[in-house]
């Protein structure tokens, strides 16, 4: 066989393939999100996991870090958008037994070699992290504590999600005023379903 006839075999072998593998993939993530769900601990409703995949998908994200992963039910939805955009995600947790659940759970979605779970405090772990990110979401509450220790690691142009902003108003709120104190955050709160999402986007500082 010629190496132009092979090619092009190779070619329309991918055109035809490719689109199936993603649609079974998508598929088997679907399944695996529904048994992660139904043996969780306080994961957000499935709306709520498919805005964060919109978030990923609309921001282009890249790097993405996760503050509070439970069993990995959210990381789940993360990783659904990262496959698109190409990008990864860190995601912390304290509990040691729910940390290695979502360890598992992002290997039996075969979203592992996306996924870099951590186990520990995010207080202790997100000062060791290295660079910035596009995009945080917190989910473990006493967000104005987590939103000081994790604001210099979002990139200017980047954007912060918290999790309950209407179940943990009060707590949500001490983080929006810490974002306007600081000046460089426009914010605003999503409600989608009973709850929603506090919304920061650092912006940057040349578009001020
Ligand atoms: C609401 S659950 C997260 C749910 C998860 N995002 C999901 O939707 O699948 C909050 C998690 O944050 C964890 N957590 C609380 N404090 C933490 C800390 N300081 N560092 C890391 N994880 C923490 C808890 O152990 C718990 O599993």
């Amino acid at each position: 066989m010629s190496r132009a006839l092979w090619l092009a075999l190779v070619l329309v072998l991918t055109l035809v393939l490719a689109p199936q593998v993603l649609a079974q993939e998508a598929k088997d993530l679907d399944k695996i999100l529904e048994e992660v769900r139904a043996h969780g601990y306080l994961n957000v409703p499935v709306e709520h996991g498919r805005f964060l995949q919109l978030m990923v998908e609309l921001s282009d994200a890249k790097r993405v870090l996760e503050v509070g992963t439970s069993t990995g039910y959210s990381g789940l939805w993360i990783a659904r958008g990262l496959r698109r955009t190409g990008g990864k995600l860190v995601t912390i947790e304290i509990d040691k037994d729910r940390a290695a659940t979502a360890r598992a759970n992002f290997k039996k979605a075969g979203v592992d070699d996306l996924v870099t779970p951590h186990h520990g405090d995010a207080f202790q772990v997100v000062p060791k992290l290295e660079g910035q990110f596009d995009l945080i979401f917190l989910d473990a509450g006493s967000f104005k504590a987590f939103f000081d220790a994790v604001a210099p690691k979002l990139r200017p142009g980047g954007v912060l999600l918290s999790h309950n902003a209407l179940l943990l108003k009060d707590d949500t709120q001490k983080m929006l005023d810490a974002a306007k104190a600081d000046g460089r955050f426009l914010t605003s709160v999503v409600q989608i379903g009973s709850d929603g999402f506090a919304v920061l986007h650092k912006r940057r500082p040349e578009l001020k």
